[in-house]
């Protein structure tokens, strides 16, 4: 019984790959370009990946994972958040206006004191990863709905 089951076994292992390629590439079919493409994102600059981490750890609570305002603290909040990844809102302010808001925080640039400066905690590096990082957050973005 148990020699007959390993037998089943192996011959699944045999067929089933044999089954997968024969379907996946009929005989003297071309790859599609598409085919080719990554299905995955590429990954992110090395500064890119360290912004990201920050903001996962500083940031994340309030502004949200993908930066649209709806952090886990983001109720406590009024005024909450706005829509960080919201592309009209990033084509309105420059890297310089970002870092300065992040730096300086809310009280420092007009705007609700909810929003911690970040200028002793953070390097000026750190803080220009971030922005870096804020810049991808568009793209990330699922569709509007
Ligand atoms: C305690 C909650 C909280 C945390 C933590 C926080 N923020 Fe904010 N942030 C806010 C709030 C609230 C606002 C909105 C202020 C307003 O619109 O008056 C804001 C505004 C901003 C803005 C300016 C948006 C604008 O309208 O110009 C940027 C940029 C920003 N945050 C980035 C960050 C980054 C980067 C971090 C992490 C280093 C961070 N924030 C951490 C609450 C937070």
């Amino acid at each position: 019984m148990r020699i007959r089951a390993a037998a089943l076994a192996l011959v699944a292992l045999l067929t089933v790959p044999a089954a997968c390629t024969r379907k996946s590439a009929p005989a003297g079919a071309k790859t599609p370009a598409a085919a080719k493409t990554p299905v995955v994102p590429p990954p992110l600059r090395y500064e890119v990946r360290l912004g990201k981490v920050t903001f996962t750890h500083y940031c994340q609570t309030c502004h949200g994972e993908s930066g649209a305002g709806d952090g886990f603290n983001a109720f406590n909040l009024d005024p909450h958040p706005r829509d960080l990844s919201d592309p009209q809102f990033q084509k309105k302010k420059s890297d310089a206006e970002l870092a300065d808001a992040i730096q300086r925080g809310g009280a420092g640039v007009g705007l609700s004191a909810l929003m911690p400066p970040w200028g002793h905690t953070l390097s000026a590096r750190q803080i220009d990863e971030l922005v870096l990082y804020l810049r991808t957050l568009p793209a990330l973005r699922k569709p509007s709905t």
